[in-house]
């Protein structure tokens, strides 16, 4: 089976972009999957992170400059990975770009908030012009059963934009875990926000084999 490649993209800076990029790869890591990263952000945010604490040290991470996401890719496909997590910068580049054309599904997080929306929205249009593959936005930074919470996903839905069912709640187990070079679901398993990232990675692990059988499908002769 080819890797499958899961980019998180938004032209919006502090959205949750790295966050829901590591708690999947971590996730997905503690669960025994081949995965690796990309940190095509020049902040380099992954990898320090990863360097910090022992947890994720084996997980494969390299990082990646415009010119180099596509071989960083295909260096890590070659290496028998089931899944590739990339992570881009806050603003376009060709680097975002590379990881778009190459994304089986793209996660676009954004903080509850008419700007974070609106920049969604434009990423969104982006993406539409570069391929085709399956988009989802996902509410990060949310304060469950907040008003605003439900405005933004109403407001989405109206727009047609696929809002995840899952929501990634503002909790300090979040940069608690990244302080010790980790995530939730290694750094407090039984937590609220463990609880909330394996919901998280099992629809996004849902919405991968529904775009498989989508291609299969698609591929049958008629
Ligand atoms: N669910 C959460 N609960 C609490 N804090 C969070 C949560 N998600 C992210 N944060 C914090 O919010 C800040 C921004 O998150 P993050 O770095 O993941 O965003 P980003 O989109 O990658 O930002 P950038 O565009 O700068 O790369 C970080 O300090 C992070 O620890
Ligand atoms: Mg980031």
């Amino acid at each position: 089976m080819p890797a499958k490649i899961v980019s998180f993209v938004t032209m919006k800076g502090g959205s949750g972009k790295s966050t829901s990029a590591m708690c999947l790869g971590a996730y997905w890591h503690k669960s025994g999957k081949k995965v690796g990263l990309i940190d095509a952000d020049p902040a380099g945010t992954l990898v320090r992170w990863i360097a910090a604490g022992a947890d994720l040290a084996d997980m494969p991470a390299i990082t990646a400059g415009p010119d180099s996401v596509d071989a960083g890719i295909d260096r890590l496909l070659k290496s028998g990975l089931d899944h590739i997590i990339i992570d881009t910068p806050g603003f376009q580049s060709e680097a975002t770009d590379a990881a778009i054309r190459r994304a089986d599904l793209l996660i676009i997080p954004m903080r509850p908030s008419p700007i974070d929306y609106q920049v969604a929205i434009d990423t969104a249009e982006h993406i539409a012009d570069l391929t085709s593959a399956s988009v989802r936005f996902l509410l990060s930074q949310t304060t469950k059963g907040s008003v605003i919470a439900r405005h933004m996903r109403a407001q989405m839905e109206a727009a047609n934009a696929q809002p995840m069912e899952v929501e990634l709640s503002a909790r300090v187990a979040y940069g608690e875990a990244a302080l010790a070079g980790t995530t939730p679901s290694y750094y407090q398993p039984r937590g609220a926000a463990a609880r909330e990232i394996a919901e998280y990675a099992t629809e996004i692990g849902n919405l991968m084999v529904a775009r498989r059988k989508k291609a299969r499908k698609a591929s049958e002769p008629v």
